[in-house]
Formats: structure tokens, sequence, C-alpha cells
């Protein structure tokens, strides 16, 4: 037997966590001050920045002042490949990530010791928030390596006390075997992993609710409350949402707590947010909706000044913590698709998609254009199940009507049989836009 630990989540909370409203931003002023100071006076990049924009890290008085202050983008990190944008020398740095990016160089993150001190702390709070503790054994399917997932993830749930299982992702028969073998409780990756470990549960003949596991925290990639409600029926769990960026630390800047699993709680004392008008740059009212920016509080190796996330969501007022919390990512305004003149993002697509009983929520867009026209295609599977060629034309035309109803396109419906799309072992590519290579 191990030992018994608490298991209340809100047990053990650190008394940040319930500081008062005042006391956040006092602290997220000292924090502020000192993070701009450290970037001018060892960062040539960010002196530059501050000096072509006539600001100086004592124009800081109170928090509104960050918004004189320019912002970073990926931009900045692939100008400064590889490591130009750290404020610390290389002896000091002692690990690497980075993010592949889509196009060009990788954008490559530093950290101290320290740092990865602090990230572990930020991260064992985080899982903690989602109900882990020390009597869970936790399966950890994100990969292993420059990715800051898997090892983001792992530090964070060592410190927390888990049992961890640093499983990485793929060879997904071996995933369900060693969650039934190892009796896991908790589990982390994406969620369109973990719908393929899901699948491969139901394939080799397993209930997937009739596994030990009682909690998953899902992540790196958007996701909806459609695809939380399948999770959690599929598999009888709580399924909570974990966000970050590389950038800005790895896994861990924002979770959901288990007890209200209404969109992710930002862990303020370390990173500040703002929402600004993608267009514009301007700040936005508190509770807009708009594009995520984050300055770093604690970072020493990378600290980060109001970099733009480009993924777009809003700021909701504080519920089981004291910190402020920021709606589901509705998507990334790189990856919004124009439509004949509409926006869509992946995900409100697959939102129609988990309403169509006989459809699964294995997906592909393909976008073309005919002449002038674009056309959006939706390539997906149905469930195993269905046979019929009726039943397939009428989950086509049920999908077609909704798309259409609610977000105001047509659209081409290509039902495919189960298994044809290729699965995720990581972030899900959900569009291939073949009008780039027109
Ligand atoms: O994906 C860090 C991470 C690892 C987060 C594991 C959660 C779990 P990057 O590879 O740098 O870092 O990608 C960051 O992924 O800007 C978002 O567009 C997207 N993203 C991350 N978490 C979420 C989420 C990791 N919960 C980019 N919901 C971010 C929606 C997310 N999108």
């Amino acid at each position: 037997m191990r030992p018994m630990a608490s298991v209340s989540p809100v047990a053990a909370l650190e008394p940040i966590e319930t500081a008062s409203r005042d006391e956040i931003a006092a602290l997220q002023l000292s924090r502020l001050k000192q993070t701009l100071t450290w970037v001018y006076e060892r960062v040539p990049h960010y002196r530059g920045k501050f000096d072509a924009a006539s600001v100086h890290p004592d124009d800081l008085k109170d928090l509104a002042d960050l918004a004189k202050f320019p912002f970073s983008g990926k931009q900045d990190l692939r100008e400064t490949y590889p490591f130009g944008m750290f404020a610390v020398p290389m002896d000091d740095v002692v690990r690497i990530h980075a993010s592949s990016g889509t196009t060009g160089k990788p954008t490559v993150v530093g950290y101290t010791a320290k740092d990865i001190d602090t990230w572990a702390g930020i991260m064992a709070r985080s899982l903690r928030a989602a109900g882990g503790s020390r009597r869970d054994i936790f399966h950890i399917t994100h990969g292993y390596g420059l990715f800051t997932g898997g090892l983001g993830v792992h530090y964070g749930a060592e410190r927390l006390g888990m049992t961890v299982v640093p499983i990485s992702g793929g060879q997904t028969e071996r995933q369900v075997q060693l969650i039934r073998d190892f009796k896991a409780t908790m589990i982390i990756g994406t969620p369109s992993y973990m719908l393929n470990i899901v699948d491969e549960m139901e394939r080799l003949g397993i209930d997937p609710a009739s596994t030990t596991l009682e909690r998953g925290i899902f992540g790196a990639e958007p996701w909806g409350e459609s695809m939380r409600n399948e999770l959690q029926t599929r598999l009888g769990i709580a399924a909570m949402d974990l966000y970050g960026l590389s950038e800005v630390m790895g896994p861990g800047v924002a979770v959901e707590c288990i007890e209200s699993r209404d969109g992710p709680v930002i862990w303020e004392d370390h990173f500040y947010p703002e929402i600004i008008d993608p267009q514009t740059g301007e700040v936005l009212p508190e509770g807009s909706s708009g594009e995520l920016v984050f300055t770093s509080l604690t970072k020493e190796a990378l600290p980060i000044v109001r970099y733009r996330t480009r993924d777009l969501t809003r700021l909701l007022p504080p519920s089981a913590r004291s910190f402020r919390r920021m709606d589901k990512i509705t998507g990334r305004s790189d990856d919004m698709l124009i439509i004949r003149g509409v926006n869509v993002f992946p995900s409100q697509i697959e939102e129609q998609i988990l309403k169509v009983a006989k459809l699964s929520p294995h997906y592909l867009l393909e976008v073309s254009r005919y002449g002038h026209m674009d056309e959006l295609a939706v390539l997906v599977e149905v469930k195993p199940e269905v046979a019929s060629e009726a039943d397939k034309e009428a989950a086509s035309r049920e999908l077609q009507h909704h798309i259409k109803a609610l977000i105001g396109i047509s659209t081409k419906i290509h039902i495919q049989t189960p298994g044809s799309i290729e699965r995720s072992q990581g972030k899900a590519r959900r569009v291939v836009d073949k009008r780039q290579k027109d």
C-alpha cells in the first residue's frame, strides 16, 4: 500500500493561490519591474527594441504601463537563433527545448537550474489542481525530447510525488497494456492522441470506461467542450485542460481545477496575461476576446516580454483560485481558415462533428480553390458500427446541415472508413491547405 496523502485538491494550496487581488497585483508589479530590468540589461535585442520604442524599465509605474513596451513574437526568436534571446551565459543554461514550427528554423528556448526548479513547482501545482496526488500512477503520453510536453510534465509529477510512467507517445497497443497492467489512475496527453488510445482499447475488446483511470489532463492543441464530453463519457474520467507554450515556459502556464473545470487558471504569479486586438495591438478591456499575450515574471534564461501567442481567447474572472482564468482557446490566428469570406477554426468544425452520433471525431479539413472559389472538404470517419450506405449518407447530410446552419458555410463531406484518417501521436494535423500550392 502506498502511504496515504491528502487528496483534497484545496488542502495543500500555496498561500498565493488564495491571496487577495491586491496582493497578487503587488507581486506582479515588483516581478514585472525585475523582468524588464533583467532583459534590458542582459539581452541586446530587447534593449534595442525598448530604445527604439523610447521606453525604459523605469517607465513601468503600474501594471497598465506594460502596454507601453514593445511586443515580442516568434520572429524575435528566429532573428536571434539559436541563443540570442538568452539572458544568462550558456554556462548557466542547463536545458534546451525547441519547437519545430511549420516553417524554417525551430524556436529555441533555454532554462537555468532555477528555471527548471520553478517550472517543476508550477507544474506540480498544476497537477495538484487537476486532482493529482502522490497516490496516483501517472501515465505520461506526451513526447519526451525537444518538445516541452514530456519532460516538463515529468518533473512536476515527480515533485508532487506521483508514480510516473514516462511512456512518451506512440506504440498505442502497448500504452493500453501498461495502463491496465500498472493500473494508471491519471493520464496526460493531447486530446487527439487520447482518442487514439480509446479507439485502440475498443479495437482490443476492452471497455475504455472499465480501466482504473480516474482523471485525464489534456492540452497542447485546441479542444472544445464536446471533446471533453466525449473523453469524459467514453473513459469515465474527469478531463482537465492544460495550456502552455514553449516560449513562455512549456506546459503549466494555465490549468483547469478539477472541482470547477471552467477554463484554465492562469498562474498569474509567474505569467502576466494581456488580451490584445490582433490587428491593432491595442490592449482590450477585461473580458473581451482577442489574442493572448504573456510576460514571464520569474524566468532567468529566457524571460519573455509581451509575447504574442497567436492564441485566441478571453480572460475570465477568478473562480476556484484567486487567479484569473482563460476561456478555452478557439484556435490560433494562423490556423484560421477564411472560406469565401467566413472565418472558420478547425475547432468549430470539430464541435459540429461531435454532434453527429454516427461520426467519430477523426477528421481532416481540406481547403482547395476552384477558380476564385474556396472549397472546404471535411473528411470524417464513421463509427465502426455504421455500415449501411443509407446511414453514412444521413450522417453526411446531418453534418453538412449543422455546419451550414451554425457556421454559415457550405462544405463537401467525404465519409471515410474507420481507421483511414492518419492518427496523431501528439498534436493532430487538422488542415491540408491545397490553395498554397496553386
Ligand atoms: O504545446 C506545451 C504543452 C505541452 C502544453 C503539453 C500542454 C501540454 P508548444 O509546442 O510550444 O508547447 O505549442 C504551444 O500549442 O500556443 C497553443 O496554440 C497550443 N496549445 C497548447 N496548449 C493548449 C490548450 C506546448 N490547452 C501552442 N488548448 C500554443 C489549446 C493549446 N491550444
